[in-house]
């Protein structure tokens, strides 16, 4: 049932304020500034004793997960990375005692995914979950977890999914960062923050008409690149994965930083570039990198807090806490990417060679 949308894309996206607010709902201690999550089966002492965090996931999972590292480097001070599940197993990885794995998956069944869960648990790793899908095969494997609570998604991309594994794990990091260093006045401005996510969410989607007519404008793009950086790169890999999927337009995504290293040689007029540009510390670099790109003739659509004067176009977001800007960031892309794929009539949620779940290796 599509409850009036056209699209099961379309009605998920338009889900997120909901969902945020699942993912939220009845995790938040307000006494402690902090957040209890059930399952998570790691107590006080074991949090402390994490030295360092592994993420492992596929796809958008991966990427939530890339978001998920830094929310978790900047709040509990754990130094964090995400791989694709399936790089780390077959490079016969150094399983550490002392490091966390989390396994991301919406689907809790992605074959790469779960095959290295096995192969870290062999190797006797405690590995927690970060799942969407109740009682999964990636849910029943692992020691412990934090569900996502996005509801069933039935587009084969993922929208309303990744953004809940955002918020996850940025409950996960303030769990992590109450039982270190995080001050209780930061864990209450984390708090705050994530209490104000549905809201924002709601007005960003307000703003779809606007979001369509961008999509018409760049739709005639033989490829785009996505540019970011540190907290906004992340973004910019999902949204530009989310092109690809549904409209078939080539895309790359590059930290903002590596432009001039090589890919600023494909910038022209037929290259659009869509920059994350968050008002954080890296403001002034983000816009000198728009700047290169207008000098050699690029058109930039921008995602940022207030105007940008260097880009053609901006969708102006509203503002939370920088930790949190990404969630917020990734929104109107998602819009971007459906409707360019809707003006070049193409099956949204059927995109051609792809599957919901990746059950094969
Ligand atoms: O169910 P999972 O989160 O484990 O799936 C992982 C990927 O296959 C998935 O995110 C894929 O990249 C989607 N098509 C993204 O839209």
């Amino acid at each position: 049932d599509m409850g009036g949308h056209d699209t099961y894309m379309h009605k998920e996206i338009s889900e997120q304020a909901d969902a945020v607010d699942r993912v939220l709902r009845g995790r938040i201690d307000d006494r402690f500034s902090t957040v209890r999550l059930g399952g998570l089966n790691l107590d006080a002492r074991e949090a402390r004793a994490v030295r360092r965090v592994k993420i492992l996931g596929c796809g958008t999972s991966y990427h939530a997960g890339l978001i998920g590292a830094g929310l978790i480097e900047s709040l509990a001070r754990v130094p964090a990375d995400s791989e694709p599940a399936s790089e780390f197993r077959y490079r016969n990885p150094v399983v550490d005692p002392d490091t966390l794995y989390i396994a991301v998956s919406q689907s809790g069944e992605t074959y790469d995914v779960l095959a290295a869960v096995q192969e870290l648990k062999r190797k006797g790793a405690r590995v927690l979950g970060v799942v969407n899908v109740v009682g999964s095969a990636i849910a029943r494997e692992t020691d412990g977890g934090v569900y996502v609570h996005a509801g069933p998604e039935v587009c084969v991309v993922s929208t309303k999914c990744f953004t809940n594994t955002v918020v996850a794990f940025a409950l996960l990091a303030l769990h992590l960062g109450r039982t270190r260093d995080l001050s209780v006045a930061d864990g209450k401005r984390i708090i705050e923050g994530l209490r104000r996510l549905p809201a924002q969410i709601s007005e960003i989607l307000e703003r779809e008409d606007e979001i369509e007519r961008l999509a018409h404008e760049y739709a005639d793009a033989r490829s785009m690149m996505f540019i970011g950086r540190v907290r906004g790169y992340p973004v910019a890999l999902e949204a530009s994965l989310k092109l690809k999927e549904i409209s078939y337009i080539h895309a790359e995504a590059y930290p903002a930083s590596e432009l001039k290293h090589g890919p600023l040689a494909l910038i022209e007029p037929a290259m659009p570039t869509v920059a994350v540009v968050p008002d954080d510390d890296l403001l002034e670099k983000n816009r000198a990198a728009l700047e290169e790109i207008k000098a050699r003739s690029g058109r930039i659509l921008a995602v940022a807090h207030r105007e940008q004067e260097k880009a053609d176009h901006t969708i102006v977001v509203p503002r939370n806490e920088v930790e949190l800007d990404p969630i917020l960031m990734g929104i109107p892309l998602q819009l971007l990417a459906y409707h360019t794929a809707l003006a070049l009539g193409r099956d949204i949620d059927k995109p051609r060679n792809l599957a919901k779940s990746v059950t094969v290796e």
